[in-house]
C-alpha cells in the first residue's frame, strides 16, 4: 500500500511532468509560428495560393483530371504538393525542384492513398476491422508508414472513417463497416499507427480521416451522391469516427463528394469549420476530394469555378485538390485573410512533418530496399490477414481441409495475382504476390494435390467484367462458357473436395463500383450449381469487398469463408485457415443482408412503435417487417465462427454509484483452439430522443485451449452510456439500461442495471 505521502509526491510530480510537457509544446509552437509568420511575410499572394494548390501528377491518376506542366508550376511557386507519385528518387526529383529551384523554396508534400498498405499490402479496411484487434490496425498503420515514408511519402489519405450500412456502396470495403464504435477504435489506431507521437519522424507520415462527413450514408448507396440526415443521427451514428480521429491527433481531414444539409461538404462551413474546428478543436488542414472543388458548379450551388473557390475557401477548406481553382481568388481583396489563414495551416502541416528541417527525410533513395515488403512487414500482413477471414458456415466440421486430400480448386479468383490485393492498393506490386492456387499449392507440397480449373468468367456479361477488372486486372478468359464447365467438372470428379474461389474481383468494389444487386454474379452461381450436382462437398472461398447476398449458397454448401481481399499474404493467409494452422477468428464488421431490398440496414437500429416481438423475423401484418423476407440478416453483425466452438455463462454484475463490472466465463467447448471476440451491447430503455434498440460499447478477444474457461470482464462507466443531443451535447445517462454480451449480435446474455 503507497503512503499518503508517497501519493502526494506522485502527484506533484505528475503535475511537473504535464507541466514540463506542455511547456515543451508551447515553446515548439512559439517557434513554429516564428518560422511561419517570417516565411509568410516574404510571399508574395500569388505564392500563398501555390500552396493552396494540389495538383494531379504522375502515372497514377485516380480521376479524369491530368495537370501538365507540373515542373515548371513548382519553380513558379504554385505547388504546395503533389500526390500519387511513386518512388523515393521521382519525388526526390521533384522536391528538388521546388527546393532548388523555387523563390523561396518551399519544399512539397508528396500524398498518396496508402489505405491498406503500401508494397505490402493488408487486407482492405472492412476486412480489418472483422479483427475487431485495434492493435493489428495500428500495425498495419505503422508498417504502410514505414514503407510510404521510404519512398518519399508523407501524406495518406486514410483512415477512411466513413460508417456504412449500405452494401451497395462500393466505397464499403474501404471503410470500417456498420458501426460508430468499432469504426471510431480502428479509425483511432490507424492515426496513431500512421503519425506516431512524433509527426517529425522520419517514418511517421500524416494522415487525413476521410470523407468528412457522412460519405458512407450516400442516398442509394450510389457514389456521389447526396447524404441527407438529422443531426441526431450524425452526431451518434456517423460523426464519432471522425471525432475520435481528430482527437488522435490526424494532421489532416478531407471533405466529401457529398452534401451535408444541401450544402456540398467542400464548402460547408458548419462542417469545416463550426463543427471540426470550434467544436472538435481540429488544428490540422482540411484538403477537398479529387475535383470537388469545381464540381460545386454540378451540384448547383456556385455559378463558377470563382464563386465556387470563394465559398470553398470561406467554409474552411485550406488546399484544392486538382481543380486549381483558388488561384482564381488573386485579385479579390476581401480572401487574403482567408488565403492567409489556409496558406497558413500548410505550411505548419509542412513544419510539423519536418519538411523544413530537412525536405529530403523521405526521399533517402537508401531507405526502400531495406524498408520496402520485408520478410517482417510481410509476416506480420500474414497474420492480419488470416484474422480477419469470418468463417460463416461450417456444417459437420467440412473445414479445416487435411493436406492430404485432393483439392479440386475452382473459380475466377483461383489463380490470379492482380486481384489479390484489393481496391485501392495503389503502390501495390501484384507480380509479386501469391494466387491463392500458388498459396494451397505451397501449403499441402506433396502430400496431397491440388487440381485447378477456372471454371468460369466473372460473369457472363463481358461488358460488365470489363468495368469489375479496371486498372490492369483484366481476367476474362476467352475459352466457350461450356469448355470451361467441362474442364471444371472433370477435376472435380477427381477430388475429395472442392474448394470454390468466387465471388467479386477487386474491382467490383471501391471507388464508383456501387451496385444494384449482390448476389453472386450470373456465371458463378451456375458454375456452384453445377458444381453441387457431383455430390462433391463444397467449401465456398467468398471474395468480396462488400457484405453480399449468400442466400443460396447458405442454402446449399456444407462450408463459407469469408475471404475478402487479404492482401499481398492473402494466398498464404487463406491456405493458412484454410488447412487449420490457424483457426479463423474474424468476426463480421457490417451484416450481410439476405436481400439488397433491405438496405440500408443495421442491428444498431432505432426503435418502432410496431417491433416484431423478440425472436420474431418474419411477417406479421401491421408490424414492422416485410411481407416478403424476415427482417433480420443473413449473418448478423459480430458474428464469426472457428473451428472450435465456445459457451457463455451467465452475466455477473456488481455496480458502484459511477461504474458496473459485468464478467461472464467463456469456455472453449471444442476439441481445438480458437479466439473469441466476446462483445458488450448496451441499451438505453427509456430515453428522449430515443435510443437504438442495441449499440455496441465494448469488447474483447480471448484465446482459449480446447476445454478451457477465462473471465471476461469489462469496466463500464456510466458516462460512457450516455449519447448527443441533436445540438451535439453529450446526455448524461440515467434510468434503466440492458446489458448485452455475446459472440455476435444476436446470440447475447442480457441483465439489467439502473443508472441514477
Ligand atoms: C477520390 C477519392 O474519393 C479519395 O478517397 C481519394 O483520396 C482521392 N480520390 C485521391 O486519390
Amino acid at each position: 500500500m503507497r503512503s499518503n505521502r508517497q501519493i502526494f509526491l506522485a502527484g506533484i510530480l505528475a503535475l511537473v511532468a504535464l507541466g514540463l510537457f506542455s511547456c515543451r509544446q508551447n515553446t515548439e509552437e512559439r517557434q513554429m509560428n516564428r518560422f511561419v509568420d517570417s516565411l509568410m511575410s516574404k510571399m508574395t499572394l500569388e505564392e500563398k495560393l501555390g500552396q493552396l494548390n494540389l495538383p494531379v501528377t504522375g502515372n497514377i491518376v485516380t480521376g479524369q483530371a491530368q495537370s501538365s506542366d507540373i515542373a515548371q508550376q513548382i519553380r513558379d511557386g504554385r505547388v504546395g504538393g503533389l500526390f500519387n507519385l511513386k518512388g523515393a528518387a521521382a519525388i526526390r526529383e521533384v522536391q528538388r525542384i521546388a527546393v532548388e529551384e523555387s523563390r523561396l523554396g518551399i519544399p512539397l508534400l508528396f500524398g498518396m492513398d496508402v489505405i491498406h498498405g503500401y508494397e505490402t499490402v493488408f487486407p482492405i479496411p472492412l476486412a480489418i476491422a472483422c479483427t475487431w484487434d485495434t492493435e493489428a490496425a495500428r500495425t498495419t498503420a505503422r508498417i504502410s508508414a514505414v514503407e510510404a515514408s521510404a519512398d518519399g511519402i508523407c501524406w495518406t489519405f486514410s483512415p477512411m472513417a466513413d460508417v456504412s450500412c449500405d452494401a451497395r456502396w462500393g466505397r464499403m470495403s474501404e471503410g470500417f463497416g456498420e458501426d460508430p464504435c468499432l469504426s471510431s477504435a480502428m479509425a483511432t489506431a490507424m492515426v496513431e499507427g500512421y503519425q506516431t507521437d512524433n509527426l517529425a519522424d522520419s517514418t511517421s507520415i500524416m494522415s487525413c480521416i476521410k470523407h468528412f462527413a457522412l460519405y458512407g450514408a450516400v442516398e442509394g448507396g450510389l457514389e456521389y451522391n447526396n447524404a441527407e440526415m438529422s443531426r441526431y443521427r450524425m452526431y451518434n451514428d456517423y460523426l464519432p469516427p471522425y471525432r475520435a480521429a481528430v482527437e488522435a491527433g490526424s494532421g489532416s481531414v478531407m471533405a466529401s463528394f457529398n452534401t451535408v444539409e444541401g450544402v456540398p461538404a467542400t464548402c460547408n462551413r458548419w462542417l469545416l469549420t463550426d463543427l471540426l474546428r470550434d467544436s472538435w478543436g481540429f488544428r490540422g488542414m482540411v484538403v477537398s476530394d479529387y475535383t470537388a472543388l469545381q464540381e460545386l458548379r454540378e451540384h448547383g450551388v456556385a455559378t463558377d469555378k470563382r464563386e465556387a473557390a470563394a465559398l470553398s475557401l470561406q467554409a474552411g477548406l485550406d488546399m484544392d485538390m486538382v481543380s486549381e481553382g483558388f488561384f482564381l481568388l488573386k485579385d479579390d481583396k476581401s480572401q487574403i485573410p482567408y488565403i492567409n489563414q489556409a496558406c497558413r495551416r500548410i505550411l505548419e502541416a509542412k513544419y510539423r512533418l519536418g519538411l523544413f528541417a530537412d525536405p529530403y527525410r523521405y526521399c533517402d533513395t537508401m531507405r526502400p530496399a531495406g524498408s520496402i515488403f520485408t520478410e517482417g512487414h510481410r509476416a506480420e500482413a500474414r497474420r492480419i490477414a488470416r484474422e480477419s477471414l469470418v468463417l460463416l458456415k461450417n456444417e459437420n466440421s467440412l473445414l479445416p481441409l487435411g493436406k492430404n486430400s485432393t483439392i479440386a480448386l475452382i473459380g475466377p479468383l483461383a489463380d490470379t495475382r492482380a486481384n489479390m490485393p484489393g481496391t485501392w492498393a495503389v503502390a501495390a506490386t501484384p507480380w509479386r504476390y501469391k494466387t491463392l492456387r500458388e498459396g494451397m499449392q505451397d501449403a499441402v507440397q506433396d502430400k496431397g494435390k491440388v487440381l485447378y480449373a477456372k471454371g468460369c468468367n466473372l460473369t457472363y456479361d463481358a461488358e460488365l467484367e470489363a468495368r469489375a477488372t479496371m486498372f490492369g486486372r483484366e481476367m476474362r478468359d476467352s475459352r466457350s462458357d461450356a469448355d470451361m464447365l467441362t474442364e471444371a467438372l472433370r477435376i472435380a470428379r477427381q477430388a475429395d473436395v472442392i474448394v470454390a474461389a468466387m465471388g467479386e474481383s477487386s474491382e467490383f468494389s471501391g471507388e464508383c463500383a456501387c451496385r444494384t444487386s449482390l448476389d453472386m454474379p450470373d456465371s458463378q452461381h451456375d458454375l456452384l450449381e453445377a458444381l453441387k450436382k457431383t455430390g462433391k462437398p463444397i467449401v465456398l472461398l467468398n471474395f468480396s469487398g462488400r457484405p453480399v447476398v449468400l442466400n443460396w449458397e447458405t442454402e446449399n454448401l456444407p462450408a463459407i469463408l469469408q475471404v475478402w481481399f487479404a492482401g499481398s499474404e492473402a494466398g498464404d493467409a487463406i491456405a493458412d485457415v484454410l488447412f487449420g494452422d490457424y483457426p479463423p477468428s474474424g468476426k463480421l464488421a457490417a451484416a450481410f443482408p439476405r436481400s439488397v431490398g433491405q438496405l440500408p440496414m443495421t442491428y444498431r437500429h432505432y426503435h418502432t412503435g410496431r417491433p416484431l416481438p423478440d425472436g420474431q423475423d418474419t411477417f406479421s401484418k401491421f408490424l414492422s417487417s416485410y411481407i416478403d423476407s424476415p427482417t433480420s440478416p443473413l449473418y448478423p453483425f459480430g458474428y464469426g465462427l472457428s473451428y472450435t466452438t465456445f459457451e457463455y455463462s451467465p452475466i455477473q454484475h456488481t455496480t458502484d454509484s459511477r461504474t458496473a463490472t459485468f464478467s461472464v466465463v467463456v469456455t472453449n467447448t471444442g476439441s481445438s483452439t480458437g479466439d473469441e471476440t466476446v462483445q458488450l451491447y448496451i441499451r438505453d430503455m427509456v430515453s428522449m430522443p430515443a435510443r437504438p434498440v442495441q449499440e455496441l460499447r465494448q469488447w474483447q478477444r480471448v484465446h482459449l485451449e480446447a476445454g478451457e474457461s477465462k473471465t471476461v470482464e469489462f469496466n463500464v462507466d456510466y458516462a460512457t452510456l450516455g449519447f448527443y443531443n441533436g445540438e451535439g451535447e453529450w446526455q448524461q445517462p440515467e434510468g434503466e439500461f440492458k446489458i448485452m454480451i455475446g459472440g455476435n449480435s444476436k446470440d447475447v446474455q442480457s441483465t439489467m442495471i439502473v443508472v441514477d
